[in-house]
């Protein structure tokens, strides 16, 4: 069974993802409000997050202690070209129980066996990329995941969407406008092929206006 996937962004008025100023704690209080087994995480995300770059080593690799009982979300990381190596730090942020690193055939051996080395659980599933969907099944069969939500700047969304396996769309809009002539929306993707088929089509569930000049909009995914 593939977990129920919510994709959530914060964006600036012209659907920006990246050069707006994010309200944290306003982002942080939306996604505290879903039920989650896991967040899943682009490696992207990852380092701008922790501001390391990739293949940048930091940390010791310390065994984490994992607690049974701690109903906190799993982090799942795609990163099957071994861009992350500052482990220690993604396992101090708070909002996690535990890390699982999604590999592919193509990730470097000596990689895997950094991951092992320093006790982050990982997978390796699909041939040159990470397979998603493969892996979200997976997720649901070994961990028991039933929903995870996406945290990306628009890659990752860009994959699963193409791939049909998101079931919700949120957008938290910020009063803001970044213009510029990046792709960094929720949805960079391949280009739609002359026969259409795959353009994502949306029904409005929620509307809520917050904080006065911030909008928090949520999609159903129409399949
Ligand atoms: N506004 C917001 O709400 C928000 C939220 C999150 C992040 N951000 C910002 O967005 C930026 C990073 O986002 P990003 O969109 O550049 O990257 P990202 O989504 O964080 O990273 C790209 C991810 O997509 C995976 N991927 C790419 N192609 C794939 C394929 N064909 N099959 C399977 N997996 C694939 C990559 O895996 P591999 O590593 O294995 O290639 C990687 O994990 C940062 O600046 C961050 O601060 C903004």
């Amino acid at each position: 069974m593939i977990p129920r996937v919510i994709v959530y962004d914060a964006v600036s008025l012209d659907g920006r993802t990246i050069g707006l100023d994010v309200d944290k704690e306003l982002y942080n209080e939306i996604a505290s409000k879903w039920d989650l087994d896991a967040v899943l995480m682009g490696s992207n995300t990852v380092l701008a997050e922790l501001n390391a770059k990739p293949g940048e080593v930091r940390g010791e690799g310390k065994k984490p202690q994992i607690d049974p009982e701690d109903e906190r979300p799993l982090l799942v990381v795609p990163d099957s070209r071994g861009q992350i190596r500052v482990w220690d730090e993604v396992r101090a942020m708070p909002y996690f129980r535990d890390i699982l690193v999604l590999c592919s055939r193509s990730t470097p051996q000596e990689y895997l066996n950094f991951l092992e080395e320093r006790y982050v659980k990982h997978m390796v599933i699909g041939y040159q990329e990470v397979d998603l969907g493969a892996a979200l099944n997976e997720l649901n069969v070994q961990f028991g995941v039933k929903s995870l939500r996406v945290d990306s700047g628009g890659v990752l969304n860009g994959v699963i969407f193409r791939e049909g396996l998101v079931d919700e769309v949120n957008v938290l809009i910020h009063p803001e406008l970044v213009g510029g002539k990046s792709s960094s929306s929720i949805f960079p993707a391949s280009e739609l092929n002359p026969s259409g088929g795959s353009k994502v089509q949306l029904v409005l569930v929620h509307v809520e206006n917050l904080k006065t000049n911030f909008v928090w909009l949520q999609y159903r995914v129409f399949k």
